[in-house]
């Protein structure tokens, strides 16, 4: 089996599947208030589709690792068949789910149950008001009690991903970490991406690693042992506390900007509407959809998505004067 191999022989054999470009919430660092332009519903693959193009990436190109993300992934009216679709196939991928943790509370169960392993949930404050701020709704409870219920369904460990930004929620990182050892949950630190539907972002603005690692120093923070392998996160252990599984509690940031880790990148995502990117940062994106929809073979579509791969490039390139945002935003991406 040849794999998706690029030309600086990076291996791709994580898909990051979008299985929507809506959202319940309303993030002011994604989108604005109104929502975006959604993808009309014959664009957006269907449950088959996805299926399929799952299936190739297991069976013919190597694919060890599926996380689903969206939008919302949750909004996906098909998602349990997805992945209950995708834990049958051999050899079996390892399942992950990236949410915002709305409406988590009564599937968490029934992921688990259709094979999926473990869940990422997005929280960047914990005050309701700066909740409804940030988000533009008013349900912080819910994303609350989405957290227990993953952890209770055993998708451990639970991981949550804030990302920091000055003068909006840049003074709770320490509440945050405080949070997640209580309830036993890996909290990751996001340095924020020129990857917002207004293109807003400011390099300066950006609160970094450095900055986000000064806050944490009252934790005692020591380094981990644990290889990274390809994960964004760098991670640390924080000594005297376990997570929700018993395992030692950990705390991770991840530094796209100031720390790429596009040298080990491993890769893949697919969009909701069938286009193979080949990076977060890609401007080319390779249209699967008409190839299936065109009755184009397994053999076919897997040539079609190593070619998409060879053309990656080394690295995001957001420190290059040519830098370009790409034309899609996050959400539509797939985070
Ligand atoms: P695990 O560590 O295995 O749990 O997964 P993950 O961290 O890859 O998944 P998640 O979807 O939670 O992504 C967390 C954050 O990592 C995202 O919000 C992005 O900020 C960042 N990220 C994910 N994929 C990429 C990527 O391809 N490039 C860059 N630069 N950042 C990424
Ligand atoms: N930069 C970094 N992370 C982002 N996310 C959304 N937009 C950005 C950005 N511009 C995060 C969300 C979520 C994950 C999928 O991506 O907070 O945790
Ligand atoms: Fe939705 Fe995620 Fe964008 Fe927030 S960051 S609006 S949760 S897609």
């Amino acid at each position: 089996m040849t794999g998706l191999v690029d030309r600086f022989g990076r291996v791709a054999t994580d898909l990051r599947v979008s299985l929507t470009d809506r959202c319940n919430l309303r993030c002011t660092y994604c989108m604005p208030a109104e929502g975006l332009a959604w993808l009309p519903k014959e664009e957006q693959l269907t449950d088959d589709e996805v299926g399929r193009l799952i299936r190739i990436g297991v069976e013919e190109l190597g694919i060890a690792e599926v996380r689903f993300t969206g939008g919302e992934p949750l909004l996906r009216r098909g998602l349990l068949g997805i992945v209950a679709a995708a834990a049958k196939l051999e050899p079996r991928p390892r399942l992950m789910l990236t949410t915002n943790g709305i409406g988590l509370e009564r599937v968490a169960e029934g992921l688990r149950e259709a094979g999926l392993d473990r869940i990422n949930v997005s929280l960047d404050t914990l005050d309701p008001e700066r909740f409804q701020a940030l988000t533009r709704r008013d349900r912080l409870d819910d994303v609350l009690r989405g957290l227990e219920a993953a952890a209770a369904a055993g998708l451990t460990p639970v991981k949550i991903n804030t990302v920091l930004m000055r003068g909006i929620n840049d003074d709770e990182a320490p509440q945050l970490v405080k949070f997640a050892l209580t309830y036993g949950y890996q909290l990751r630190f996001i340095e924020q991406m020129p990857l917002d539907a207004q293109h807003q972002w400011d390099r300066h603005t950006m609160v970094t690693a450095d900055e986000i690692l000064a806050a944490l120093q009252p934790f005692d923070l020591r380094p981990d042992n644990v290889s990274r392998g390809t994960s964004p996160a760098e991670t640390w252990l924080v000594p005297g506390h376990v997570d929700a599984a018993g395992e030692p509690a950990r705390v991770g940031v991840i530094a796209s900007v100031t720390r790429p880790f596009c040298g080990d990148c491993d890769r893949t995502r697919l969009t909701a509407d069938g286009q193979i990117r080949n990076c977060l940062f890609a401007r080319e994106e390779s249209d699967l959809r008409k190839l299936l929809r065109g009755g184009a073979t397994d053999a076919e579509i897997a040539e079609a998505w190593r070619v998409a791969m060879r053309g990656k490039r080394a690295g995001h390139g957001i420190d290059d004067p040519s830098f370009l945002q790409p034309a899609r935003p996050m959400s539509a991406i797939g985070g």
